[in-house]
């Protein structure tokens, strides 16, 4: 069971990407060809104590700049500028809040590297059994086909009706049970461009719980967009600690921006210090100049297995109700609007498909979310 950092662009609206092109054909899998093509050749590689390889690979070289629409691409090492008004030297050498993972114990990589877990053939074998649910159940749930999104269930808070580049919160670590090997729980945020009637595109970071039958979701359920810079974090890869109930509380911040001084481009830094890579500018139609809504919250994939809701849990798995150290929260919910500064939101909105399954209680800028899933008025 791991926790998954993991980010999204379900790029469907813009024809650009399928995420599941690598395993669309299903009956034809070459798996030998695929992993080869996956698994760039690493400058060092280093064993997690969890089982994972991590490869060290040229960060010129990562698995993003296959897709042709990379082709002439050049790595942006930096924004040009950062919303809280810092030098990229003042946040690199912030020595506060350390972000540990597994594969730490045993290695570093080097300088103009990234870290990328090795993709392992039975992670496309389940991939690949599992490519439908990638495809047809994954959360797009703003979009209007009702079908597609049945069994997403969310407790949110969202900000709309005006421009936005870029948002900063603090969310809550916590572990959530998944019942079925092919649900998941996530705890994010999107940043929407676009509506219903015209193309939607998305950016998602944050936290997903997957069990290990769904394992690999930076192959398969975070498309290729995303350019790594950061040598110390591997996408898709299990942070620790985790918040125990009634006990420690562990958050992690995450902050997107827009980098429209410069390239346009999305850029993700999360904790105080990791300026983790940026989604370029040039992928998204309607992210082109501003988003027109974020959301933070949960999500749940219920499978309804044999007609009943799930036990899968989101957050916690405990109501917004029972508060702080059992309920899981957002904190310093912030917006960047068109004077590029922090602020905090005047008005928000919540949203839960299934508040007896999930719900969400707002504070303004703050919110607790989730809940067990199953229970008696969640039948
Ligand atoms: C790359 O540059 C060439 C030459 O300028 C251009 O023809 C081509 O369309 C570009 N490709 C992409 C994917 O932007
Ligand atoms: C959605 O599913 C229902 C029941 O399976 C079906 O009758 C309906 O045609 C579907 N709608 C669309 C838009 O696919
Ligand atoms: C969707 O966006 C377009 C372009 O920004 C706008 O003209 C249209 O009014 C929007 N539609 C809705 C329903 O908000
Ligand atoms: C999944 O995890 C369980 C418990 O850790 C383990 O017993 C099982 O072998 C794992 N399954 C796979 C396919 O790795
Ligand atoms: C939470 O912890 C406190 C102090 O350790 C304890 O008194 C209380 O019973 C605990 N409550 C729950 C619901 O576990
Ligand atoms: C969900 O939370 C809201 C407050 O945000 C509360 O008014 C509502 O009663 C809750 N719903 C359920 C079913 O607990």
């Amino acid at each position: 069971m791991t926790l998954c950092l993991c980010f999204l662009i379900p790029m469907a609206a813009t024809g650009i990407g399928n995420t599941n092109t690598i395993f669309g054909q299903k009956q034809k899998l070459d798996i030998q060809r695929q992993l080869k093509r996956l698994n760039k050749p690493a400058l060092k590689s280093i064993k997690s104590p969890d089982g994972d390889i991590i490869d060290c690979v040229h960060i010129k070289n990562q698995p993003a700049f296959d897709h042709p629409f990379f082709k002439n691409h050049t790595i942006q090492m930096r924004p040009s500028f950062h919303p809280e008004g810092l030098s990229f030297d003042d946040v690199s050498s912030k020595s506060e809040s350390q972000i540990t993972q597994l594969w730490h114990l045993n290695g570093r990589c080097p300088e103009e590297t990234i870290p990328i877990r090795r993709t392992k053939e039975e992670d496309l074998l389940r991939a690949s059994s599992v490519a439908n649910y990638g495809r047809n159940k994954y959360p797009q749930f703003y979009t209007t086909d009702t079908n597609e999104t049945a069994f997403s269930e969310n407790a949110i808070v969202f900000v709309n009706g005006d421009k936005y580049y870029g948002t900063k919160v603090t969310i809550n670590a916590w572990k959530p049970q998944i019942q079925e090997q092919d649900e998941f729980s996530t705890s994010q945020l999107w940043i929407l461009g676009g509506n219903a009637t015209t193309e939607m595109n998305s950016i998602v970071a944050g936290w997903m719980k997957q069990t290990n039958q769904t394992r690999g979701c930076y192959n398969l359920l975070c498309s290729p967009g995303f350019v790594q810079i950061n040598k110390e974090i591997v996408l898709g890869g299990s942070l620790k600690p985790i918040s125990v109930y009634n006990g420690s509380q562990y958050e992690l911040h995450f902050l997107v921006w827009k980098d429209i001084k410069g390239g346009g481009d999305w850029w993700l830094q999360i904790g105080n210090k990791y300026l983790m890579g940026y989604w370029p500018a040039s992928l998204f139609v309607s992210l082109s100049e501003s988003a027109s809504q974020i959301q933070w919250g949960g999500l749940v994939l219920n499978q309804q297995k044999n007609g009943q809701h799930t036990s899968t849990q989101m957050g916690s798995g405990h109501f917004p109700e029972e508060g702080f150290s059992r309920a899981s929260y957002f904190t310093n919910l912030q917006i960047i609007d068109g004077s590029n500064i922090l602020r905090f939101p005047k008005k928000s909105y919540i949203v839960a498909a299934k508040p007896n399954c999930y719900n969400v209680t707002n504070f303004i800028n703050n919110f607790y979310y989730g809940g067990p899933g199953r229970n008696p008025n969640c039948p």
